[in-house]
Protein backbone atom coordinates (compact mmCIF):
# COMPACT_ATOMS: atom_id res chain seq x y z
CA UNK A 1 0.00 0.00 0.00
CA UNK A 2 1.45 3.29 -0.77
CA UNK A 3 -1.49 5.63 -1.12
CA UNK A 4 -1.40 6.53 2.86
CA UNK A 5 2.26 7.58 2.41
CA UNK A 6 2.58 11.23 3.38
CA UNK A 7 -1.32 11.63 4.00
CA UNK A 8 -2.44 13.73 6.93
CA UNK A 9 -4.92 12.09 8.58
CA UNK A 10 -7.47 13.14 11.80
CA UNK A 11 -8.19 10.28 13.71
CA UNK A 12 -11.51 11.18 15.85
CA UNK A 13 -12.00 8.92 18.66
CA UNK A 14 -15.65 9.31 20.47
CA UNK A 15 -16.75 7.61 23.59
CA UNK A 16 -17.10 3.82 22.80
CA UNK A 17 -15.38 0.69 24.45
CA UNK A 18 -13.70 0.02 20.88
CA UNK A 19 -11.75 2.90 21.60
CA UNK A 20 -9.00 0.83 22.87
CA UNK A 21 -8.53 -0.58 19.14
CA UNK A 22 -7.18 2.67 18.20
CA UNK A 23 -4.32 3.08 19.87
CA UNK A 24 -3.28 -0.05 17.28
CA UNK A 25 -4.90 1.61 14.62
CA UNK A 26 -2.80 4.95 15.46
CA UNK A 27 0.55 2.79 15.16
CA UNK A 28 -0.79 1.09 11.66
CA UNK A 29 -1.53 4.19 10.10
CA UNK A 30 2.52 5.63 11.33
CA UNK A 31 3.51 2.31 9.90
CA UNK A 32 1.85 3.16 6.06
CA UNK A 33 3.47 6.71 6.22
CA UNK A 34 0.61 8.38 7.64
CA UNK A 35 1.03 11.36 9.30
CA UNK A 36 -2.26 11.43 12.36
CA UNK A 37 -3.83 13.71 14.71
CA UNK A 38 -5.99 13.21 17.18
CA UNK A 39 -8.91 14.18 18.08
CA UNK A 40 -11.02 13.14 21.09
CA UNK A 41 -14.58 13.69 22.17
CA UNK A 42 -14.64 14.00 26.17
CA UNK A 43 -16.75 10.87 26.60
CA UNK A 44 -13.59 8.84 24.47
CA UNK A 45 -10.93 10.27 27.39
CA UNK A 46 -13.24 8.16 29.84
CA UNK A 47 -11.91 5.06 28.17
CA UNK A 48 -8.63 5.93 26.84
CA UNK A 49 -6.52 8.59 28.26
CA UNK A 50 -5.15 11.11 25.57
CA UNK A 51 -1.54 10.87 26.73
CA UNK A 52 -1.82 6.78 25.18
CA UNK A 53 -3.04 8.63 21.82
CA UNK A 54 0.21 11.36 22.48
CA UNK A 55 2.50 9.26 22.88
CA UNK A 56 1.51 6.41 19.91
CA UNK A 57 0.98 9.58 17.07
CA UNK A 58 4.03 11.62 18.27
CA UNK A 59 1.53 15.05 18.34
CA UNK A 60 -0.07 16.56 21.43
CA UNK A 61 -3.99 15.21 21.60
CA UNK A 62 -6.97 17.91 20.51
CA UNK A 63 -9.96 17.73 22.84
CA UNK A 64 -11.31 21.34 23.46
CA UNK A 65 -13.23 23.26 21.04
CA UNK A 66 -12.51 26.56 23.16
CA UNK A 67 -8.68 25.59 23.95
CA UNK A 68 -6.84 28.87 23.62
CA UNK A 69 -3.06 26.95 23.57
CA UNK A 70 -4.76 24.40 20.92
CA UNK A 71 -6.04 27.76 18.54
CA UNK A 72 -2.66 29.08 18.86
CA UNK A 73 -1.01 26.16 17.75
CA UNK A 74 -3.47 24.39 15.37
CA UNK A 75 -6.90 26.04 16.34
CA UNK A 76 -10.16 23.77 14.90
CA UNK A 77 -10.33 25.65 11.56
CA UNK A 78 -6.22 24.92 11.10
CA UNK A 79 -6.96 21.13 11.46
CA UNK A 80 -9.40 20.69 9.16
CA UNK A 81 -7.38 22.54 6.42
CA UNK A 82 -4.61 20.59 7.17
CA UNK A 83 -6.43 16.77 6.83
CA UNK A 84 -5.87 15.14 3.86
CA UNK A 85 -8.98 12.63 5.61
CA UNK A 86 -10.96 12.56 8.68
CA UNK A 87 -11.43 8.80 9.95
CA UNK A 88 -14.30 8.69 13.18
CA UNK A 89 -13.20 5.41 15.34
CA UNK A 90 -14.90 4.04 16.62
CA UNK A 91 -17.93 6.52 15.79
CA UNK A 92 -20.87 6.10 18.35
CA UNK A 93 -24.98 6.48 17.47
CA UNK A 94 -24.60 9.91 19.53
CA UNK A 95 -21.91 11.28 16.76
CA UNK A 96 -23.27 9.74 13.57
CA UNK A 97 -26.09 11.84 14.38
CA UNK A 98 -24.59 14.73 14.99
CA UNK A 99 -23.26 14.88 11.78
CA UNK A 100 -26.40 13.60 10.24
CA UNK A 101 -28.19 17.09 11.74
CA UNK A 102 -25.10 19.64 11.20
CA UNK A 103 -24.37 19.54 15.03
CA UNK A 104 -20.96 21.47 15.60
CA UNK A 105 -21.19 21.86 19.57
CA UNK A 106 -17.53 19.61 20.17
CA UNK A 107 -14.44 20.25 18.35
CA UNK A 108 -14.45 16.87 16.29
CA UNK A 109 -17.80 17.42 14.66
CA UNK A 110 -17.15 21.33 14.36
CA UNK A 111 -14.31 20.11 12.28
CA UNK A 112 -16.30 17.66 10.32
CA UNK A 113 -18.33 20.81 8.84
CA UNK A 114 -15.59 22.74 8.58
CA UNK A 115 -13.38 20.55 6.16
CA UNK A 116 -13.47 19.76 2.66
CA UNK A 117 -11.43 16.51 3.48
CA UNK A 118 -12.93 13.07 2.79
CA UNK A 119 -14.78 11.95 6.38
CA UNK A 120 -15.42 8.45 7.05
CA UNK A 121 -16.88 7.26 10.04
CA UNK A 122 -16.33 3.37 11.44
CA UNK A 123 -19.80 2.66 13.74
CA UNK A 124 -19.35 0.39 16.86
CA UNK A 125 -22.57 -0.02 18.84
CA UNK A 126 -24.67 -2.23 20.39
CA UNK A 127 -26.93 -4.31 17.49
CA UNK A 128 -29.69 -3.19 18.64
CA UNK A 129 -28.74 0.30 18.59
CA UNK A 130 -27.49 -0.16 15.12
CA UNK A 131 -30.35 -1.32 13.46
CA UNK A 132 -32.40 1.28 15.20
CA UNK A 133 -34.76 3.45 12.57
CA UNK A 134 -32.98 6.78 14.14
CA UNK A 135 -29.35 5.16 13.34
CA UNK A 136 -30.44 4.17 10.26
CA UNK A 137 -31.87 7.38 8.99
CA UNK A 138 -28.70 9.25 10.10
CA UNK A 139 -26.35 6.46 8.32
CA UNK A 140 -28.80 6.85 4.81
CA UNK A 141 -27.97 10.55 5.60
CA UNK A 142 -24.48 10.55 5.68
CA UNK A 143 -24.27 8.22 2.38
CA UNK A 144 -26.07 10.61 0.53
CA UNK A 145 -23.54 13.15 1.53
CA UNK A 146 -20.88 11.54 0.75
CA UNK A 147 -19.18 10.14 4.09
CA UNK A 148 -17.93 7.17 4.16
CA UNK A 149 -19.27 4.37 6.29
CA UNK A 150 -16.80 1.64 7.19
CA UNK A 151 -18.48 -1.49 8.76
CA UNK A 152 -19.78 -2.69 11.20
CA UNK A 153 -19.07 -6.02 11.42
CA UNK A 154 -20.99 -8.82 12.79
CA UNK A 155 -19.64 -10.62 15.78
CA UNK A 156 -19.91 -10.95 19.61
CA UNK A 157 -20.07 -7.60 21.22
CA UNK A 158 -18.42 -6.21 24.40
CA UNK A 159 -22.30 -6.32 25.80
CA UNK A 160 -22.01 -9.89 26.08
CA UNK A 161 -24.64 -10.24 22.93
CA UNK A 162 -23.99 -10.96 19.16
CA UNK A 163 -24.92 -8.50 16.10
CA UNK A 164 -24.39 -7.00 13.40
CA UNK A 165 -22.43 -3.43 15.10
CA UNK A 166 -18.77 -4.68 16.39
CA UNK A 167 -16.15 -1.88 14.84
CA UNK A 168 -14.11 -3.31 12.06
CA UNK A 169 -10.35 -4.43 13.10
CA UNK A 170 -7.52 -2.19 12.61
CA UNK A 171 -6.49 -3.75 9.23
CA UNK A 172 -10.03 -3.17 7.87
CA UNK A 173 -9.62 0.18 8.28
CA UNK A 174 -6.52 1.10 6.82
CA UNK A 175 -7.30 -0.89 3.86
CA UNK A 176 -10.83 0.58 3.37
CA UNK A 177 -8.88 4.22 4.05
CA UNK A 178 -6.47 3.35 1.81
CA UNK A 179 -8.97 2.61 -1.05
CA UNK A 180 -10.65 6.12 -0.27
CA UNK A 181 -7.17 7.58 -1.64
CA UNK A 182 -6.12 5.20 -3.76
CA UNK A 183 -9.22 6.56 -6.12
CA UNK A 184 -7.35 9.96 -6.68
CA UNK A 185 -6.62 10.49 -10.06
CA UNK A 186 -3.24 11.22 -10.02
CA UNK A 187 -2.41 9.03 -6.95
CA UNK A 188 1.17 7.62 -7.64
CA UNK A 189 2.10 9.84 -10.24
CA UNK A 190 4.86 12.67 -9.93
CA UNK A 191 3.99 15.99 -11.63
CA UNK A 192 7.02 18.82 -12.44
CA UNK A 193 5.34 22.20 -13.25
CA UNK A 194 6.73 25.27 -14.15
CA UNK A 195 5.10 28.95 -13.17
CA UNK A 196 5.81 32.54 -13.52
CA UNK A 197 7.96 34.71 -15.29
CA UNK A 198 11.28 34.65 -15.96
CA UNK A 199 13.77 37.73 -15.80
CA UNK A 200 16.46 37.97 -18.38
CA UNK A 201 19.17 39.94 -16.59
CA UNK A 202 20.59 43.11 -18.76
CA UNK A 203 22.94 44.87 -15.88
CA UNK A 204 22.60 44.43 -11.78
CA UNK A 205 19.14 46.24 -11.36
CA UNK A 206 17.86 45.55 -15.03
CA UNK A 207 16.06 42.53 -16.83
CA UNK A 208 13.66 41.40 -19.66
CA UNK A 209 10.41 40.13 -18.05
CA UNK A 210 6.86 39.97 -18.57
CA UNK A 211 3.74 40.10 -16.49
CA UNK A 212 2.96 36.52 -15.41
CA UNK A 213 2.32 36.47 -11.71
CA UNK A 214 2.64 32.69 -11.60
CA UNK A 215 -0.97 31.92 -10.08
CA UNK A 216 -1.57 29.56 -12.79
CA UNK A 217 1.02 27.33 -12.37
CA UNK A 218 0.54 27.63 -8.49
CA UNK A 219 -3.01 26.73 -8.90
CA UNK A 220 -2.44 23.06 -11.03
CA UNK A 221 0.25 22.55 -8.35
CA UNK A 222 -2.63 22.62 -5.69
CA UNK A 223 -4.93 20.75 -7.36
CA UNK A 224 -2.34 17.77 -9.01
CA UNK A 225 -1.85 17.41 -4.91
CA UNK A 226 -5.63 17.49 -4.02
CA UNK A 227 -5.36 15.03 -6.97
CA UNK A 228 -3.35 12.59 -5.18
CA UNK A 229 0.00 13.65 -7.34
CA UNK A 230 3.74 14.85 -5.65
CA UNK A 231 4.48 17.81 -7.08
CA UNK A 232 7.73 20.07 -8.32
CA UNK A 233 7.32 23.54 -8.97
CA UNK A 234 9.84 24.92 -10.85
CA UNK A 235 9.18 28.86 -9.74
CA UNK A 236 10.38 32.14 -11.39
CA UNK A 237 10.49 35.24 -9.56
CA UNK A 238 7.01 35.19 -8.17
CA UNK A 239 5.15 36.76 -5.07
CA UNK A 240 3.14 33.77 -3.65
CA UNK A 241 3.27 31.31 -0.81
CA UNK A 242 3.79 27.49 -1.81
CA UNK A 243 0.92 25.04 -1.80
CA UNK A 244 1.33 22.50 1.06
CA UNK A 245 3.35 19.41 0.41
CA UNK A 246 4.78 21.26 -3.05
CA UNK A 247 7.96 20.91 -3.42
CA UNK A 248 9.29 24.31 -5.09
CA UNK A 249 12.69 25.22 -6.69
CA UNK A 250 12.83 29.17 -7.10
CA UNK A 251 14.67 30.34 -10.14
CA UNK A 252 14.88 33.73 -12.49
CA UNK A 253 15.99 33.19 -16.00
CA UNK A 254 15.13 30.74 -18.23
CA UNK A 255 18.44 29.45 -18.30
CA UNK A 256 18.11 28.88 -15.03
CA UNK A 257 14.25 27.12 -15.46
CA UNK A 258 15.69 24.91 -17.92
CA UNK A 259 18.68 23.60 -15.55
CA UNK A 260 16.32 22.94 -13.28
CA UNK A 261 13.65 21.13 -15.29
CA UNK A 262 16.38 18.50 -16.79
CA UNK A 263 17.18 18.11 -13.44
CA UNK A 264 14.24 16.58 -12.50
CA UNK A 265 12.55 15.09 -15.84
CA UNK A 266 14.39 11.39 -14.72
CA UNK A 267 11.72 11.86 -11.54
CA UNK A 268 9.05 12.77 -13.12
CA UNK A 269 5.58 11.53 -15.40
CA UNK A 270 4.12 14.26 -16.38
CA UNK A 271 5.32 17.73 -17.24
CA UNK A 272 3.16 20.70 -16.93
CA UNK A 273 4.62 24.09 -18.55
CA UNK A 274 2.60 26.90 -17.33
CA UNK A 275 5.60 29.20 -17.14
CA UNK A 276 5.71 32.58 -19.09
CA UNK A 277 9.47 31.86 -20.11
CA UNK A 278 11.83 34.39 -22.03
CA UNK A 279 12.10 33.27 -25.64
CA UNK A 280 15.18 35.25 -26.00
CA UNK A 281 18.06 36.96 -23.60
CA UNK A 282 20.38 39.09 -23.42
CA UNK A 283 23.90 37.94 -25.30
CA UNK A 284 25.99 39.91 -22.62
CA UNK A 285 25.03 40.74 -19.07
CA UNK A 286 26.78 44.01 -17.62
CA UNK A 287 28.38 43.49 -14.30
CA UNK A 288 27.54 47.22 -13.62
CA UNK A 289 24.78 49.28 -14.37
CA UNK A 290 24.91 50.19 -17.84
CA UNK A 291 25.06 54.23 -17.98
CA UNK A 292 23.25 56.19 -20.39
CA UNK A 293 25.59 57.97 -23.12
CA UNK A 294 24.20 57.03 -26.23
CA UNK A 295 20.88 58.48 -28.05
CA UNK A 296 20.14 54.90 -28.93
CA UNK A 297 21.20 51.39 -27.56
CA UNK A 298 21.09 47.53 -28.85
CA UNK A 299 20.59 44.83 -26.79
CA UNK A 300 21.90 42.02 -28.92
CA UNK A 301 19.62 38.66 -27.68
CA UNK A 302 19.90 35.66 -28.26
CA UNK A 303 17.32 32.17 -28.77
CA UNK A 304 16.81 30.30 -24.99
CA UNK A 305 16.04 26.70 -25.33
CA UNK A 306 12.83 25.78 -25.51
CA UNK A 307 12.10 23.60 -21.97
CA UNK A 308 8.69 22.40 -23.16
CA UNK A 309 9.74 21.18 -27.25
CA UNK A 310 13.05 19.55 -25.43
CA UNK A 311 11.20 17.46 -22.62
CA UNK A 312 8.43 16.32 -25.09
CA UNK A 313 10.95 15.44 -27.60
CA UNK A 314 12.38 13.25 -25.21
CA UNK A 315 8.83 10.94 -25.49
CA UNK A 316 9.05 9.89 -21.35
CA UNK A 317 6.66 12.81 -19.69
CA UNK A 318 2.89 12.83 -20.81
CA UNK A 319 3.46 16.66 -22.13
CA UNK A 320 1.14 19.60 -21.40
CA UNK A 321 1.88 22.91 -23.09
CA UNK A 322 0.37 26.72 -22.30
CA UNK A 323 -0.32 28.91 -25.16
CA UNK A 324 -0.85 32.91 -24.16
CA UNK A 325 -2.13 34.49 -27.40
CA UNK A 326 -3.61 37.58 -28.53
CA UNK A 327 -4.76 36.51 -31.72
CA UNK A 328 -5.99 33.49 -33.66
CA UNK A 329 -5.61 31.87 -30.43
CA UNK A 330 -6.86 28.40 -32.00
CA UNK A 331 -4.34 28.18 -34.95
CA UNK A 332 -1.75 29.38 -32.95
CA UNK A 333 -2.11 26.19 -30.39
CA UNK A 334 -3.12 23.93 -32.60
CA UNK A 335 0.58 24.66 -34.12
CA UNK A 336 2.12 24.37 -31.21
CA UNK A 337 0.51 21.42 -30.16
CA UNK A 338 2.13 19.98 -33.38
CA UNK A 339 5.45 21.47 -33.86
CA UNK A 340 6.49 20.58 -29.74
CA UNK A 341 5.34 17.12 -30.55
CA UNK A 342 2.76 17.54 -27.19
CA UNK A 343 0.09 15.31 -25.51
CA UNK A 344 -1.89 18.75 -24.49
CA UNK A 345 -1.90 22.18 -25.29
CA UNK A 346 -4.30 25.03 -23.09
CA UNK A 347 -4.58 28.08 -24.87
CA UNK A 348 -5.78 31.71 -23.00
CA UNK A 349 -6.30 34.29 -24.93
CA UNK A 350 -4.54 37.70 -23.66
CA UNK A 351 -6.16 40.65 -24.04
CA UNK A 352 -6.81 44.43 -21.74
CA UNK A 353 -3.76 44.36 -19.91
CA UNK A 354 -4.86 47.37 -18.61
CA UNK A 355 -7.62 46.12 -16.65
CA UNK A 356 -6.25 42.80 -15.57
CA UNK A 357 -8.62 42.08 -12.56
CA UNK A 358 -11.51 41.96 -15.00
CA UNK A 359 -9.57 39.51 -17.84
CA UNK A 360 -8.34 36.40 -18.18
CA UNK A 361 -4.57 35.25 -18.52
CA UNK A 362 -1.22 37.21 -17.33
CA UNK A 363 -1.73 38.34 -13.67
CA UNK A 364 -5.33 38.00 -13.17
CA UNK A 365 -7.45 35.73 -10.80
CA UNK A 366 -9.76 34.42 -13.78
CA UNK A 367 -8.89 32.59 -16.90
CA UNK A 368 -10.26 30.98 -19.86
CA UNK A 369 -8.75 27.54 -21.66
CA UNK A 370 -9.04 26.06 -25.01
CA UNK A 371 -7.93 22.92 -24.01
CA UNK A 372 -6.64 21.31 -27.21
CA UNK A 373 -5.53 17.41 -27.82
CA UNK A 374 -4.05 15.71 -31.26
CA UNK A 375 -7.56 14.00 -31.48
CA UNK A 376 -10.20 16.59 -29.55
CA UNK A 377 -10.52 20.24 -27.81
CA UNK A 378 -12.66 20.85 -24.91
CA UNK A 379 -13.62 24.55 -23.98
CA UNK A 380 -13.18 25.78 -20.16
CA UNK A 381 -15.62 28.21 -19.79
CA UNK A 382 -14.05 31.66 -17.11
CA UNK A 383 -13.27 30.68 -13.92
CA UNK A 384 -11.43 31.52 -11.23
CA UNK A 385 -7.70 30.04 -11.59
CA UNK A 386 -8.38 27.53 -9.02
CA UNK A 387 -11.22 26.28 -10.30
CA UNK A 388 -10.24 25.78 -13.86
CA UNK A 389 -6.97 24.28 -12.63
CA UNK A 390 -8.99 21.52 -10.98
CA UNK A 391 -10.49 20.47 -13.84
CA UNK A 392 -7.41 21.07 -16.47
CA UNK A 393 -6.15 18.71 -13.87
CA UNK A 394 -8.48 15.73 -14.15
CA UNK A 395 -8.37 16.24 -17.98
CA UNK A 396 -4.44 15.41 -17.83
CA UNK A 397 -5.26 13.10 -15.57
CA UNK A 398 -7.81 11.14 -17.81
CA UNK A 399 -5.77 11.39 -20.93
CA UNK A 400 -2.45 10.68 -18.99
CA UNK A 401 -4.14 6.83 -18.04
CA UNK A 402 -5.35 6.42 -22.02
CA UNK A 403 -1.73 6.96 -22.66
CA UNK A 404 -0.19 4.48 -20.15
O1 LIG B 1 1.14 33.44 -14.30
P1 LIG B 1 -0.24 34.00 -14.49
O2 LIG B 1 -0.31 35.48 -14.20
O3 LIG B 1 -1.28 33.22 -13.72
O4 LIG B 1 -0.62 33.84 -16.04
C1 LIG B 1 -0.76 32.58 -16.59
C2 LIG B 1 -0.17 32.53 -18.01
C3 LIG B 1 -0.96 33.46 -18.91
C4 LIG B 1 1.29 32.93 -18.01
C5 LIG B 1 -0.32 31.03 -18.48
O5 LIG B 1 -1.66 30.69 -18.50
C6 LIG B 1 0.27 30.83 -19.88
O6 LIG B 1 -0.39 30.99 -20.88
N1 LIG B 1 1.57 30.43 -19.94
C7 LIG B 1 2.32 30.27 -21.20
C8 LIG B 1 2.76 31.63 -21.61
C9 LIG B 1 3.43 31.75 -22.96
O7 LIG B 1 3.78 32.82 -23.28
O8 LIG B 1 3.57 30.67 -23.67
P2 LIG B 1 4.43 30.62 -25.08
O9 LIG B 1 3.43 30.64 -26.16
O10 LIG B 1 5.55 31.56 -25.08
O11 LIG B 1 5.06 29.20 -24.90
C10 LIG B 1 4.37 28.00 -25.22
C11 LIG B 1 4.75 26.95 -24.22
O12 LIG B 1 6.15 26.68 -24.27
C12 LIG B 1 4.47 27.31 -22.77
O13 LIG B 1 4.00 26.14 -22.14
C13 LIG B 1 5.83 27.73 -22.20
O14 LIG B 1 5.94 27.43 -20.82
C14 LIG B 1 6.77 26.85 -23.02
N2 LIG B 1 8.09 27.44 -23.25
C15 LIG B 1 8.20 28.58 -24.00
C16 LIG B 1 9.46 29.09 -24.26
C17 LIG B 1 10.60 28.44 -23.73
N3 LIG B 1 11.81 28.93 -23.96
N4 LIG B 1 10.46 27.34 -22.99
C18 LIG B 1 9.22 26.83 -22.74
O15 LIG B 1 9.11 25.82 -22.04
Amino acid sequence: MQTLLGKHIILGVTGGIAAYKCAELVRRLRDEGAEVRVVMTQSATEFVTPLTFQALSGHPVHTDLLDTEAEAAMGHIELARWADGILIAPATANMIGKLAQGIANDLLSTLCLATEAPIAVAPAMNHIMWSDNATQDNIATLKNRHIYIFGPAFGTQACGETGEGRMLETHELIEKLDSLFSHESLSNTRVLITAGPTYEAIDPVRFIGNRSSGRMGFAIAQAAIEAGAKVTLIAGPVNLQTPHKVERIDVESAHQMYQAVMSQVAEHDIFIATAAVADYSPIETHDQKLKKSEEMLSIHLHRNPDILAEVAAMNKLFSVGFAAETEHLQDNARKKLKSKQLDMIAANQVANMENPDEDTGFNSEYNALDVYWPEGYIQLEKARKTELARKLIELIAEHYKTKH
